[in-house]
């Protein structure tokens, strides 16, 4: 039985395959194409999955496309009726869906005819909710889905047990908690597609002392629903516009605010103005007003299901301080968060609720590691390498064992190099889990601003995270419930905070990921290696990428390394390592690269 899960036509577009039960693949387009968040359609992660389960299109039982035009169509009408620009968008959205299956046979030149298996159409947040409950290790759980907008609604509530997801209850547009979240990113002048993450981060330098206000904007209501007070919102009007920019690679949301929000919070900020107290007091204002709303709502969950498990997905659920919160405030034990738990994890969800609500089979499949991604061989690495290293004496390699590469890597970044880690298939979601990741000392203070220097150029206020050795988190957290995904912030103990400030944020937290030996043996040893060496089971862990999608390829670590100020790069068996004259090739490329701009 195999199940194709295909999220197509809007941001973080992904393919994700489940055979006879089991999950064999599921990737991110973006890792393929290049461009972030790639929208249309997967063709390139449809062609990965099929690749890795070794079938053929027409060897697919069912095409699982976790988006469902014909849900809510009582509300979308009305929308309809005052909206013609709204009408006209959702018939180009219905029929660019209908014609799916023409699209894939033109895609991968068959006859439509070929392909044989069924087309299901799974409503967004049900595949939402289906993406976190199905994978999670637990046989009974409430579910919780929030996110911006999906098949016109906003969030959705049911209760899981055994194969059986349940839903209860949703918040539809235009009420919603993540539209909450990307109108006061774009008011605080952050108006990239994805830029909450970095409001989250610069939260964290404020206090909040505007939350009286934002206590206006946004509520849970008694029945399970948010509110939004649509005075301060433009979208219910003019329907929440996706846009594309650059040659149609970066989307774009229209402005979401009204001049209403700026009678209540003061004028909005502009993208190139600068950041002052007042900004960071803001962002600060709203991450706690988005808390207080969340703990409030998962609270009510809690009380209703009267469970002590919950799944989370969508893409509030990677708001890791609310979660972390979650399981301080709420009566929730145990939280799942899927790696992939916004729009792209829509895939995995619609091909599992397929498998299990659909055809009513029994669930086998846990999500342990987010490993879900391509691999390479040794043969393969080694050739890349071969091919992308000149004879020019820039770059050493050398060809370890696994434990002397562990150690190897532990002595590097103990001498305060920064490191390239590119093992094992790529991560599923956007984090890097110790797959395709940039690692450094914890222990250095300065390590961040090196970081950002010689790499990742980012904003400095956004904090770097750490990856640490699962039976190790009591030892430096003020929490022990396991984060494997990176999707919880913790407390760093206050007499832990000295020894590992790099990944420590501002306000004392850090977005752990717990390394367990089980389920990620190679990035466990080089941790525990560093450990043995420094007393810290702790490493920085960053994406393996600089302003483009994380790397996928051993290639693209390559080109990577060699354009940065990168120092070592492990590659499966292969240590890779600069010498002088690759120092001076770098700066001669930055030099010029400066004297261009
Ligand atoms: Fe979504």
């Amino acid at each position: 039985m195999i199940i194709l899960g295909i999220n197509a036509y809007h941001a973080n577009a992904s393919a994700a395959i489940v055979v006879d039960g089991q999950l064999i693949a599921a990737a991110e387009e973006e890792r393929f194409n290049r461009v972030k968040y790639a929208a249309g359609l997967p063709v390139q992660a449809v062609r990965y999955c099929l690749a890795e389960a070794g079938a053929t299109l027409a060897q697919v039982d069912h095409f699982a496309i976790p988006r469902n035009p014909w849900a809510r169509m009582g509300t979308k009408l009305r929308y309809a009726l005052r909206m013609p620009k709204f009408a006209i968008e959702r018939a180009r959205v219905m029929a660019r869906f209908t014609g799916i299956k023409e699209e894939l046979a033109a895609a991968f030149e068959i006859a439509p005819e070929v392909i044989r298996g069924a087309f299901h159409r799974v409503e967004h947040h049900v595949a939402h909710l289906a993406s976190a409950y199905f994978v999670s290790p637990f046989d009974r759980a409430a579910v919780l889905s929030v996110d911006g907008l999906g098949d016109f609604a906003s969030a959705m509530w049911a209760d899981g047990e055994g194969a059986k997801l349940t839903p209860h209850g949703a918040t539809t547009f235009p009420h919603s908690l993540g539209m909450y979240y990307t109108a006061l990113t774009q008011y605080l002048g952050f108006w990239k597609f994805g830029d909450e993450y970095k409001v989250m981060g610069l939260g964290a330098y404020g206090t909040p002392q505007y939350l009286d206000a934002f206590r206006k904007i946004v509520r849970a209501d008694a029945s399970m629903k948010f509110q939004l007070n649509l005075e301060y919102f433009t979208h219910q009007r003019s329907g929440p516009e996706m846009t594309w920019r650059d040659a149609g690679t970066t989307p774009v949301l229209g402005r979401l605010f009204s001049e209403q929000l700026e009678k209540l919070l003061g004028p909005a900020r502009r993208a190139e103005e600068p950041l002052e107290q007042r900004h960071r007091d803001l962002a600060a204002s709203m991450q706690a007003r988005l808390e207080e709303v969340l703990l409030e709502h998962v609270a009510q969950l809690a009380a209703r299901t009267k469970l002590k498990s919950l799944c989370l997905a969508g893409g509030v659920a990677f708001n890791c301080v609310a979660n972390g919160k979650m399981l301080e405030s709420t009566p929730f034990e145990r939280i799942y968060v899927q790696p992939a738990a916004g729009d792209a994890g829509l895939a995995v969800g619609a091909a599992f609720d397929v498998e299990h609500s659909i055809l009513g089979r029994p669930r086998k499949f846990v999500m342990e590691h987010a490993g879900w991604g391509p691999g390479f061989t040794p043969a393969q690495i080694a050739r890349a390498v071969e091919d992308r290293i000149g004879g020019d004496g820039a770059i050493e390699v050398q060809e370890l064992d696994e434990d002397a590469l562990a150690e190897t890597a532990a002595r590097e970044l103990a001498d305060g190099k920064i490191l390239g880690w590119f093992q094992g298939r790529a991560e599923w979601g956007p984090r890097a889990l110790g797959n395709r990741s940039i690692l450094a000392d914890p222990r250095r203070a300065e390590m961040k601003d090196v970081l950002n220097q010689r790499i990742k150029h980012r904003e400095m206020f956004r904090p770097f995270a750490p990856s640490i050795l699962e039976e190790s988190t009591g030892e430096y957290f003020e929490r022990t419930h396991p984060s494997p995904f990176m999707t919880f912030a913790y407390r760093v103990r206050p007499e832990k905070r000295a020894a590992i400030p790099a990944p420590t944020h501002v306000d004392g937290t850090a977005r752990l990921q717990t390394v367990s030996r089980r389920t990620n043996p190679l990035y466990w040893k080089l941790i525990r290696a560093f450990g043995d060496r420094t007393g810290v089971p702790v490493v920085v862990n960053t994406s393996f990428n600089d302003n483009e999608p994380i790397v996928c390829k051993p290639e693209e670590a390559l080109d990577c390394f060699l354009r940065t100020r990168m120092d070592v790069l492990v590659m499966g068996n292969l240590v890779l390592r600069k010498t002088a004259v690759a120092d001076a090739q770098v700066a001669t490329a930055e030099a010029q690269a400066r004297q261009r701009a």
